[in-house]
């Protein structure tokens, strides 16, 4: 058994609280290897944000869990390296599938698990939920869980079709469970593909696609129903079309890729919205700089050649997310 405390992990409880408060959101990346862990890392250390690392299913097979978690410890000591003086650093575990996968994170160090249940009928959610909040809070570790349905394709979950979080439920599931944060479906999904270009308008300036507005009022809904409680938002991508036209550019064929636009997340930030869940942007960010190298110079062989560059590209990406999309830079001095 091993304490996140004891490898300078901090849980999400007064992080969550303080961005309630504040009316910024908590950055949560997802992590498979060491040049977004380093990003991700100079990125809050350099705008002093608390950050939450995320490791899913499909970084643990990836990666190896052991692996990932001396990483995060390792983290917390190059946070420090780097000048920041108290690093708050999250270890969290991305869309638990079981009690068991969320026991063994919990026994591990991490500090924060989710427990996605979403795809269950709402009782089981409930059951499953409250027996991880059970086991977890024994040792002050945080726990997300889920309510509604994002489309997209997750590692262990996948859905065609979103569902809306009904917020009827949600006072009762916070109740019963017990959770200390909740991720709600109000339009956003995983991935690139976030919509359909049939869903989306035409901005006459740009010529770019507008998808459709999340649905704000079912955000509305459930705080007026849990004033204060934590709310996570997953699938929050922007997919930067610059991004997605490098990648094109060097040889790669995405076909309208579509994210959330970034006004809306800022929007969603200042609300009760404390947890904004990015992957796909650094994926495309690390993508485009790789393919840029191999197109401009085909001679290289050096990995640090291209990853180096790929490391800089989401470096930058990490912190234009934290200080000009979800206000967390200067929130842990
Ligand atoms: O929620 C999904 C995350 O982007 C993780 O994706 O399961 O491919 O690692 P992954
Ligand atoms: P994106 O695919 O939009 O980056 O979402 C990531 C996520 O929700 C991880 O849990
Ligand atoms: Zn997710």
């Amino acid at each position: 058994m091993v304490n996140y405390k004891d490898l300078g992990l901090v849980n999400t409880k007064e992080m969550f609280a303080k961005a309630i408060k504040g009316g910024y959101a908590i950055p949560a990346f997802n992590f498979n290897n060491m040049e977004q862990l380093q990003a991700i890392i100079q990125a809050a250390a350099e705008t002093k944000s608390p950050v939450i690392l995320q490791v899913s299913s499909g970084a643990r097979k990836y990666a190896n869990q052991t692996l990932l978690r001396y990483m995060a410890e390792g983290a917390v000591e190059y946070a420090k390296e780097l000048g920041w003086e108290h690093p708050q650093i999250v270890l969290h575990l991305d869309h638990g599938n079981s009690f068991e996968l969320c026991k063994s994170c919990v026994d591990f160090g991490f500090s924060s698990v989710m427990i996605d249940g979403s795809h269950l009928p709402y009782e089981e959610n409930v059951a499953l939920t409250k027996q991880v909040v059970e086991y977890a809070h024994k040792y002050d570790v945080t726990v997300e869980g889920e309510l509604g349905v994002l489309a997209g394709v997750e590692d262990e979950v996948s859905s065609d079709h979103h569902t809306y979080t009904n917020p009827e439920e949600v006072i009762d599931f916070a109740t019963r469970t017990g959770c200390d944060s909740l991720a709600i479906s109000i339009g956003t999904s995983h991935g690139a593909y976030k919509f359909t270009p049939e869903q989306c308008t035409v901005d006459p300036k740009t010529g770019r696609l507008v998808p459709p507005p999340l649905a704000f009022e079912v955000l509305d809904a459930v705080m007026e129903k849990l004033p204060g409680f934590p709310i996570v938002l997953h699938g929050s991508s922007s997919v930067p079309q610059e991004e997605v036209e490098t990648i094109n550019k060097y040889g790669g064929a995405l076909k309208a890729a579509i994210g959330i636009p970034e006004e809306e997340l800022r929007k969603a930030a200042k609300s009760a919205v404390c947890k904004i869940n990015i992957d796909s942007d650094s994926r495309l960010a690390m993508t485009a700089a790789i393919r840029k190298v191999f197109a401009e110079s085909p001679a290289e062989f050096d990995p640090r050649k291209y990853l180096g560059p790929a490391r800089e590209n989401m470096k930058k990406l990490y912190m234009h997310k934290i200080i000009n999309v979800l206000g967390s830079d200067g929130k842990a001095e």
